[in-house]
């Protein structure tokens, strides 16, 4: 038990550049005992100064703590990393905290397993600067003991969010989410560039943009429980009416930079679904 206590505090950082100098900063800020180790040593120089502990190697780095905490650009720099670990690593909690995909995560996780560590992958929602503040989320899965046992120093960096007990659960919550912003972000730049090629206001056009995307924000419960219980009411619109407009946006955005936003086989799933009789139905039963 008094092991337990002491090992939430001993932390080590395997890389210091945006997000691992953000995690260690707020570590620190919370009186956390921090390791770190970075490829370009000189690069962790600031984060010594302000009180971490500096390794030379990142074996060493991981001997001195109980929570081993990988912030690299990606899963490769992971693999690499990982493979210079000592072998027993038994009652540690290694944590991979970077964008990749579920096949990633379950490849890491299949990495450290014969290390004795516990495995948590996590996906970070936030970024540097809100580390640490009640806007930042950062969502984890794999080992639950182990999140939990570490979740006093894990809740210094952001509301931390378990979402399963699968490995790469984190990653596809994580990418999914991602998915929703350049989804929006992406729908929106399309229909700027419509209306700015159109020789229309960007600006006074921006206003009803917003409106728009608020109505996809206010459906989301309505859009979940349909999802959920395989009804799809035609709500705003059915689909064939849908179709109509789908087609139009095709014509539209052909050519552009962007391209249509995978309009193609969406008009292509509605056909199918109006084929089997299935006009009537809302947007929600393209995924049913
Ligand atoms: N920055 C954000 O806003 C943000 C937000 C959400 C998620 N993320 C994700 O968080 C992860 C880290 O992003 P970041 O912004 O912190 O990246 P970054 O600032 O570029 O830092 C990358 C770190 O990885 C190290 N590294 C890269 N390849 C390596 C290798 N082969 N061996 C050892 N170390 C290696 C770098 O070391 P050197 O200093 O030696 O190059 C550096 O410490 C990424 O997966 C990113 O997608 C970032």
């Amino acid at each position: 038990m008094t092991e337990n206590k002491r090992s939430v505090r001993r932390v080590a950082v395997i890389g210091t550049g945006a997000i691992g100098g953000a995690v260690a900063r707020r570590l620190l800020a919370d009186g956390h005992d921090v390791t770190v180790w970075n490829r370009t040593a000189n690069r962790a120089i600031d984060l010594v100064n302000t009180g971490a502990r500096p390794s030379g190697s990142i074996e060493e780095a991981a001997a001195s703590a109980d929570l081993i905490l990988f912030t690299l650009t990606d899963y490769a720099a992971v693999r690499q990393c990982l493979s210079e670990l000592g072998t027993d690593l038994s009652e540690r909690t290694i944590v991979v905290m970077c964008t990749g995909t579920a096949d990633d995560a379950r490849q890491a996780a299949r990495q450290v397993a014969p290390t004795g560590a516990d495995y948590i992958d996590a996906g970070i929602q936030t970024s540097p600067e809100m580390m640490g503040t009640d806007a930042a989320t950062i969502l984890y899965s794999g080992s639950r003991a182990a999140f939990e046992r570490h979740l006093t120093t894990l809740a210094s960096l952001s509301r931390p969010r378990f979402v399963g007990e699968a490995p790469d659960a984190a990653a596809i919550w994580d990418l999914a989410l991602f998915g929703v912003w350049y989804d929006a972000q992406l729908g929106l730049l399309r229909a700027i560039d419509t209306v700015r090629r159109a020789g229309i206001d960007v600006t006074e056009f921006s206003d009803t943009a917003a409106t728009q995307l608020g109505h996809v924000v206010a459906a989301v419960p309505a859009t979940v429980a349909e999802a959920r219980e395989a009804e799809y009411p035609r709500g705003p619109a059915d689909l064939t009416e849908h179709l109509t407009v789908v087609r139009h946006l095709i014509g539209l955005r052909a050519g552009r930079h962007l391209g249509d936003g995978g309009l193609a086989p969406v008009a292509a799933r509605i056909e199918r679904l109006i084929a089997d009789g299935r006009g009537r139905e809302g947007l929600t039963a393209t995924i049913g």
